[in-house]
């Protein structure tokens, strides 16, 4: 159970109040508030990220309810209020916190984001929910936002698209994720691996793909055996399937067009140490310095490049690729569960744009394939569009290209949940000779 009241419990609130409301009312990602935060004291930094991510996985739930309790709507200028309101909701149903000392601590964060005259709200508006949960409960299921805590346009998007499956999809998102971590072939095998976990009381299991391992509990990455010397990285384990679908060769030259952080980059070079080079490239400098970090980790080489996939021409020196990963820039609604902000933070219209984006890429990319190659098309989401859709048109457009694939010729959609994986999208585009 968390350390709750006092001081200390009411600053870890108001952290987390200001980074929900950078989140919702300023649009930036989770990931951003987090890093641009002050960071909280040591024994609070679990508790920041569970009411950070917590608040975020039941945002559409807790908005509702407060709306509920509230008198009047709060105007914009309160947004941090707002986001105690949602806090305070969030842990009265979900954090392991006697009541009376989630309240207290609530309120108590009121004035360390400037909403010390609120104070008096905030206690009523949760003590009344207290009273009044099981009134409120019944009420919300019959608003399918509230009752999935998701937004309206991405549920209704789901029915049609999922009709038998929207249900189990969106409670995997709103579940908390499986820690999958992937060994680097280079340094160990996995069951080397998975002796050091049960040497240091980890609970684990091999799962899936050669090099994956998925863990009872997740854990800090630097808590790993080995971490610091490469022997492991954290990799879900649909994203480890990438590099088996690539169906490497020693000698080949590879290209990773869309590649930062650089998982997928990483299992590249440990499942095929002698292909002859791969190429790095991503258009986001600052998540390119990422990868350069952790390949240095797990000791790998590549030649890294920053620039636009839909641009070759100002970075191809021309010689084709017989490999081409294309982890494309998506909607992303199959990490949800690890990126819950993506439910607050996507638009309809950004799928529009994301498919747009994505015919561009594959179109560019195509030329740069050798005669007998073969591109991966890979995305982390399940709308129509952005997967069988846009590999359909593709290959009606290319008269070169057919689709092979993972499964028996097809291309492999992984729902979110999975396995215990993440959503997933595959398809194998080979080029004829
Ligand atoms: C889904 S992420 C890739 C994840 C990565 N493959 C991995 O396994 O760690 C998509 C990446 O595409 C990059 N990107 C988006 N548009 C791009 C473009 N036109 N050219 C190059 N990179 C692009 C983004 O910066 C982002 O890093």
């Amino acid at each position: 159970m968390f350390r709750l009241s006092g001081e200390a419990g009411a600053e870890v609130r108001a952290l987390a109040a200001r980074i929900n409301a950078r989140v919702v009312r300023d649009g930036v990602s989770l990931d951003r508030a987090l890093a641009e935060s002050p960071p909280p004291a040591q024994r609070d930094s679990g508790l920041l990220r569970s009411l950070s991510f917590g608040v975020l996985r039941w945002h559409h739930r807790v908005q509702w309810q407060a709306a509920q309790l509230l008198s009047r709507p709060l105007a914009p200028r309160d947004a941090e209020l707002a986001a105690l309101l949602r806090l305070g909701l969030f842990q009265l149903q979900w954090l392991r916190v006697p009541d009376h000392a989630a309240v207290s601590a609530t309120v108590a964060a009121a004035s360390m984001v400037g909403a010390g005259r609120a104070r008096g709200l905030i206690n009523a508006v949760l003590r009344r929910f207290l009273r009044e949960r099981n009134e409120i409960d019944e009420r919300m299921a019959a608003v399918p936002g509230a009752r999935y805590s998701h937004p309206e346009w991405m549920l209704e998007r789901l029915r049609v698209e999922w009709p038998d499956d929207w249900q189990a999809i969106v409670d995997a998102s709103n579940a908390l994720p499986t820690m999958w971590l992937r060994v680097n072939a280079r340094k160990g095998s996995r069951a080397e691996y998975l002796a050091m976990l049960e040497a240091g009381d980890i609970e684990a299991r091999a799962a899936g793909e050669d090099s994956a391992i998925e863990l009872a509990e997740p854990r800090p990455a630097a808590s790993l055996p080995g971490f610091e010397e490469g022997l492991v990285a954290v990799q879900d384990g649909a994203a480890q399937l990438a590099a088996s679908y690539l169906d490497l060769r020693s000698g080949q030259r590879v290209l990773d067009a869309c590649a930062a952080p650089g998982g997928k980059s990483a299992h590249i070079v440990e499942s095929c140490p002698d292909i002859e080079a791969l190429t790095v490239l991503d258009r986001d400098a600052g998540r390119l310095a990422t990868l350069e970090t952790a390949l240095e980790r797990l000791g790998h080489d590549a030649v890294v490049t920053v620039g636009d996939a839909g641009e070759p021409a100002t970075w191809w020196d021309g010689r084709p690729y017989d490999r081409i990963l294309l982890d494309a820039p998506c909607s992303a609604l199959g990490v949800i569960r690890r990126h819950p902000d993506i439910k607050v933070l996507r638009r309809p219209e950004d799928i529009a744009a994301s498919v747009v984006s994505q015919r561009r890429l594959l179109r560019s990319l195509w030329p740069l394939l050798a005669p007998g190659g073969r591109l991966l098309y890979a995305v982390c989401t399940l709308t129509a569009a952005e997967t069988a859709a846009q590999v359909a048109d593709f290959l009606g457009n290319t008269p070169d290209a057919g689709l092979t694939g993972p499964v028996a010729g097809r291309a492999r959609q992984i729902l979110p949940g999975e396995a215990n994986r993440d959503g997933f999208y595959y398809a194998c585009i080979d080029k004829k000779e």
